[in-house]
């Protein structure tokens, strides 16, 4: 596996590879890697020639400086796993190699912002569209790969794609659950014991609200069930809870049929702030 530190040298390597006629890879991540993560490279290596994965904890969307400083960091680990995963290049630039000076573009996805994540944490999906948007255009894969806990950032990034005509393709795969049903996250490694021990409950309840929708019971209700049983947990304090069309992300009122329910919610366990969601199709 080479490790790239450079933007200019992660251009050469890709630009070389796409000459050879090799399908490129690119999965994007802030390290502390865990099984999510190896499961996007092995479908990118599954799927194409090269992999790229990225390693880079990026300052710009984190709207809470102590979020940013406490954010796990674990590059040698990071770099021993994602080989026999089949990843083939790995990208961990400094912050002075992604911004050599201050941005300035503002990105606004309108709606698909205004909710869930894009509310509560202000400027959070400017900093994943601009680091994304340099990655794109550094590394110019043939496809990208970003799982699915992350539902909003999926549907920005794809919006992303749509209208800066990026040539590439957005694969999204499936949230990686421990054997308790907690999906599995970079920031579970800050969770103490008994914090990890309630975190288990973010899942119940959204497999909990799921059931509600399939029976038809009013997103307003599935809500306020949702929030009375997390607040029923001391050690949990929930942001928000949605239930949203899955495309569009906005909150529902009433359900249409024919359209998939995505439920989602941020809470916030021993200073450690988590997010999960289910699809409802
Ligand atoms: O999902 C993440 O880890 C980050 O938001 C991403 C896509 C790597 C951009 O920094």
């Amino acid at each position: 596996m080479q490790i790239l530190t450079t933007a200019a040298g992660l251009q050469a390597y890709t630009e070389q590879a796409r000459s050879r006629g090799q399908r490129i890879g690119l999965v994007p991540t802030m390290g502390a890697l865990h099984a999510g993560h190896l499961q996007l490279v092995q479908a990118a290596r599954a799927e194409c020639n090269e992999v790229v994965a990225t390693v880079f904890v990026n300052p710009t969307q984190f709207n809470n400086p102590e979020d940013f400083r406490l954010y796990p960091r674990v590059p040698e680990a990071d770099a021993e796993l994602l080989a026999p995963a089949g990843c083939t290049a790995l990208f961990v630039p400094s912050v002075a190699e992604i911004y050599p000076q201050p941005t300035v573009l503002k990105f606004d996805f309108g709606p698909l912002e205004r909710v869930m994540e894009g509310a509560h944490r202000a400027g959070h999906f400017n900093g994943v569209a601009t680091v994304v948007s340099k990655l794109f255009h550094l590394a110019r894969p043939h496809r990208a790969y970003f799982g699915q806990k992350d539902w909003q950032q999926v549907a920005i990034v794809r919006q992303l794609v749509a209208d800066l005509s990026f040539d590439l393709e957005i694969v999204a795969r499936p949230t990686v659950r421990e054997a308790d049903g907690l999906a599995m996250s970079s920031r579970n490694r800050r969770l103490g014991p008994a914090a990890r021990a309630a975190a288990p409950l973010l899942h119940q309840v959204l497999v909990a609200a799921a059931a509600q929708v399939r029976d038809g019971v009013a997103p307003a209700q599935v809500r306020a069930a949702a929030e009375t049983a997390l607040g029923q947990e001391p050690l949990i304090a929930p942001e928000y809870v949605e239930v949203a069309d899955a495309q569009t992300l906005q909150p529902l009122e009433t359900y249409v049929p024919g359209r998939a329910v995505v439920l989602c919610l941020a809470a916030h366990l021993g200073g450690v702030r988590l997010i999960d969601n289910v699809l409802v199709e």
